[in-house]
């Protein structure tokens, strides 16, 4: 392991020296954010490896942080197997830089001065900050050779133009191989109280995160649910707590964390909103199921459309035994 250490140190040794050269560049960034926020950075595997090892590596303290990071199911085992030169992206709790910060308790790495993560953390990504007045989850990705801009914002649902303010460049020619880049990945909106103890809570399009001492679990999804984050009880065992407090909504017969009654067109939904040290909280919230929903009318019904190709496909096939 220590070999593997000073291997891993190598390899990041012009990086974190770039970083430092780097780093009057990367001043613009605001450090506006009182507290810690969820950010993610990405590790391109060397050899092939798998999960576990990684877990390791980085020293994060929870695996299924991992797992949710980069939206893989919550059974993939440790030894889920990872190719060389794949990306895996590692939670890290991002603080301002020169700012002690919270730890708001959440199972993630926490950054430790003097490390390769709290490099990136500090010199990258001083910021918690929104962009372009939205909720977003920074995420240092490592530049592969012959991007461009346009490449990676296509590539994570963001656009050229914000790229190039985020960074503080202007041309392609400005992004270098193996060097992170700071890309806003949009993160679901979510009514998490400001006193919460894990405000701002986000989570980016594809991902799910564990929070309130890992009692809850908190899933973005931006193409299906409009962007909000869905929230509902882990069972799992809570980390600081003996057992999880409750998550009922009250003033709403029985509503527990998650759950939702829809009535014509209004639905309730018993949604998450923070927690402090004894307390979940909860929220009830109201959309309307019928205005404006033909997007999602139209993913039944391409799905729908699929199931029936399936079942033609596979009359043919029969057809033709
Ligand atoms: C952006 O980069 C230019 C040159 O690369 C530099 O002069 C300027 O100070 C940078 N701005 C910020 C806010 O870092
Ligand atoms: C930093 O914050 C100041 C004041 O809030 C603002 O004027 C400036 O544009 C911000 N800089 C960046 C790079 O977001
Ligand atoms: C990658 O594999 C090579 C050859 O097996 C080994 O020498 C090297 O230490 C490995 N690197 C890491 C970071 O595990
Ligand atoms: C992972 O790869 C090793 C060989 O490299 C293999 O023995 C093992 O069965 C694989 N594990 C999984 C879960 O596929
Ligand atoms: C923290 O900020 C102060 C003043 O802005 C600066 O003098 C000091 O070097 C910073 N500390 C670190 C570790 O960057
Ligand atoms: C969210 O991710 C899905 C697939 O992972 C993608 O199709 C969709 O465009 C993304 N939505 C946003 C708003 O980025
Ligand atoms: C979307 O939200 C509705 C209620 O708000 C919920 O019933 C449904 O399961 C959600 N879909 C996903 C994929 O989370
Ligand atoms: C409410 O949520 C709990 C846990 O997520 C689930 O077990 C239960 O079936 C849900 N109840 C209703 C009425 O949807
Ligand atoms: C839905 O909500 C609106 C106002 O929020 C209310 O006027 C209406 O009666 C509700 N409809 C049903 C079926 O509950
Ligand atoms: C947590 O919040 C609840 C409800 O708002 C409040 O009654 C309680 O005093 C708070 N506890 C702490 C330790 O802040
Ligand atoms: C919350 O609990 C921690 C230890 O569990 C304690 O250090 C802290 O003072 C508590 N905060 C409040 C507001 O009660
Ligand atoms: C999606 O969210 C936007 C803004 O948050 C809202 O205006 C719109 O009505 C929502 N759409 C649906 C279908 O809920």
């Amino acid at each position: 392991m220590g070999f593997a250490f000073a291997k891993l140190f190598l390899l990041l040794l012009p990086l974190l020296s770039s970083l430092t050269l780097e780093h009057s560049a990367a001043q613009g960034f605001n450090c506006s954010s009182p507290r810690s926020c969820r950010a993610l950075v990405g590790y391109v595997t060397v050899n092939n490896t798998d999960l576990g090892t990684i877990q390791s590596l980085f020293n994060v303290k929870n695996f299924r942080s991992i797992l949710g990071a980069n939206g893989l199911s919550l059974s993939t085992p440790r030894t889920h197997n990872i190719s060389a030169q794949q990306v895996i992206k590692i939670p890290i709790n991002c603080v301002c830089y020169n700012d002690t910060g919270t730890s708001s308790g959440a199972p993630i790495y926490e950054v430790k001065e003097g490390d390769f993560l709290f490099h990136i953390a500090a010199e990258i990504f001083s910021s918690c900050d929104d962009v372009n007045g939205e909720k977003v989850v920074h995420y240092a990705h490592i530049v592969k050779s012959g991007s461009t801009l346009e490449g990676i914002a296509s590539e994570f649902g963001t656009d050229e133009g914000t790229l190039r303010r985020v960074n503080n460049i202007t041309a392609d020619n400005q992004l270098i191989a193996d060097q992170p880049i700071d890309v806003p990945l949009k993160a679901c909106n979510s009514p998490i109280r400001s006193d919460s103890l894990d405000f701002p809570l986000l989570a980016a399009n594809g991902t799910y995160v564990f929070t309130a001492n890992g009692c809850v679990r908190c899933t973005c999804d931006a193409a299906v649910n409009n962007s909000t984050l869905r929230c509902e009880p882990s069972q799992n065992k809570p980390s600081r707590w003996e057992t999880c407090p409750s998550m009922q909504c009250e003033a709403s017969d029985g509503l527990s964390l998650g759950n939702s009654t829809t009535s014509g067109c209004n639905r309730t939904t018993c949604s998450y909103a923070g927690y402090n040290n004894s307390t979940i909280f909860t929220t009830l919230e109201q959309d309307s199921t019928c205005s404006s929903t033909t997007p999602s009318n139209d993913v039944t019904r391409i799905s729908l459309n699929w199931d029936f190709l399936c079942i033609l496909i596979l009359l043919c096939f029969h057809l033709f035994q």
